[in-house]
């Protein structure tokens, strides 16, 4: 069995990827990274309780992008120290500790740490309103040594918090794999697929999106081309770039019919009795008049497709066409295949998706219990209500729009949307939300 199932893992690890997250430089050096800034503080505070601080300031906190390697994180600290109740110090402490991302075993990205080297510089009160020459920690030659070496303690033991203190990034981005509705019985789910890469772009995530109806994940349709993550101006204006091929688009809309949300009900204003004036042999299958109604179902996965500057949706619909007051009963099928423009917008944590006016459709009959019905009839009589109630009714499934790949704290702001042949470019800001949860 072990073999088998040894057989059985490399099919499913054949993943790849459909979408993608790109911290740009520019979002590394974020000033409003007050999250980490104020975490850092707390966990200073905490740490220092025992080492006669008076008070704490971190004056400088800096990301930056090592290309091909990580990041490094420069921080700044001021500690205000009184040694005795009358004597107060200023000593700066720098931190320079250079940070990776790795995947860990159950899946989420993690900040490491790999190096951290501290240094302390040591200044009166006095000295630090004149703002003279420091004098390095290294070389307080007419300190005692018993103090220098309490003091390298104290850096020892502060880098010591650094690497404690990423436990709030990793915690953002451990809430980036959450499970996010869709509609009530389907969720949409982003996870990565390997270690972020770090380039002359950014810190790229590369993402595979997953869905689940009814709690149960479901296979989506296989990728003709493997999505490679479009390469962005390089020096973008903005914080973050979030890109989607085509076929997270086209899984999507795969997921939802999954789900049934597209088992439409049309209403129509047509009756039994106004369809038998040029159906005649409606008249013997109905001698009452009665309300028509159209159920239309997907005849195939619905097709997303993208060119420069335009999103199309491709639907391929059966409708049922039927009367019945307590049960459908069919009796003419119309296959109706269309395209309609599709918009995309964002903003915050949503991409908000509808469909446009119908193009193009192609009605053709199916099946018919009423004898031929030519296609002039067919769309006289049903082309009103398809092209008015089926972008209507998808509209209103995804009027929730659908979360973006996000982490809790942070939402999106100033979102470009941008449609190119095979895929779409988010770039965006991004904004710290005080107090979400
Ligand atoms: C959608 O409707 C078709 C035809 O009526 C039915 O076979 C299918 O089970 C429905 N799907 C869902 C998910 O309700
Ligand atoms: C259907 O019947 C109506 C009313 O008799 C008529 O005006 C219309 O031209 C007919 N349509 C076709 C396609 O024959
Ligand atoms: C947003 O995108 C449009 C093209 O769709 C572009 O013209 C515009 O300059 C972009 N805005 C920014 C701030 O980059």
């Amino acid at each position: 069995l072990s073999i088998l199932l040894s057989l059985l893992v490399p099919a499913q690890a054949a993943r790849s990827p459909d979408s993608a997250g790109i911290i740009t430089p520019l979002g590394l050096s974020y000033r409003n990274s007050r999250g980490l800034h104020t975490s850092l503080c707390r966990r200073l505070r905490f740490s220092s309780s025992r080492d006669q601080l008076s008070s704490i300031k971190v004056a400088e906190l800096a990301l930056s992008l090592i290309p091909y390697s990580g990041l490094r994180l420069n921080v700044d600290v001021d500690l205000g120290i009184t040694p005795t109740p009358s004597t107060t110090e200023v000593m700066r402490l720098s931190i320079l500790a250079e940070l990776h991302m790795e995947m860990n075993p159950e899946g989420n990205l993690e900040m490491v740490t790999s190096t951290c080297k501290p240094s302390l510089e040591m200044q009166s009160t006095e000295e630090m309103e004149r703002s003279t020459p420091r004098f390095s920690f290294h070389h307080l030659g007419n300190r005692g040594k018993e103090e220098t070496e309490a003091q390298a303690f104290l850096g020892r033991k502060l880098c010591l918090e650094i690497s404690k203190f990423l436990y709030f990034p990793n915690e953002q981005l451990v809430s980036m794999t959450v499970p996010l509705p869709v509609t009530p019985s389907c969720q949409v789910q982003y996870l990565p697929l390997a270690a972020p890469m770090f380039s002359e772009q950014g810190v790229v995530i590369s993402l595979q999106t997953t869905f689940q109806v009814a709690g149960m994940a479901i296979p989506l349709p296989v990728s003709p081309v493997p999505f490679s993550i479009p390469e962005l101006p390089s020096s973008s204006p903005f914080h973050f770039v979030l890109a989607f091929s085509e076929h997270f688009y086209t899984s999507l809309f795969f997921a939802l019919e999954m789900a049934g949300a597209f088992n439409m009900t049309l209403p129509s204003p047509l009756t039994t009795a106004a369809m038998a004036q040029n159906i005649t042999q409606m008249g013997s299958l109905f001698q009452e008049d009665q309300a028509v109604t159209l159920q239309a179902v997907f005849r195939s996965t619905p097709r997303v497709v993208l060119e420069e500057d335009k999103a199309a949706l491709k639907l391929f619909l059966t409708v049922h066409v039927g009367a019945g007051s307590s049960a459908f009963q069919s009796f003419l099928s119309v296959n109706a295949d269309m395209s309609a423009g599709l918009l995309l917008s964002a903003s915050e944590r949503r991409m908000t998706i509808s469909a446009a006016v119908i193009e193009d459709v192609e009605l053709s009959l199916a099946a018919s219990d009423v004898g031929p019905v030519p296609a002039a009839l067919l769309e006289e009589l049903f082309l009103p209500t398809i092209r008015e109630e089926v972008p209507a009714q998808i509209n209103a499934v995804l009027s929730e729009g659908v979360f973006l790949p996000h982490v809790t704290n942070f939402i999106y702001v100033d979102v470009n949307v941008t449609i190119h042949k095979d895929y779409v470019l988010v770039p965006c800001n991004l904004q710290l939300q005080v107090g979400s949860g």
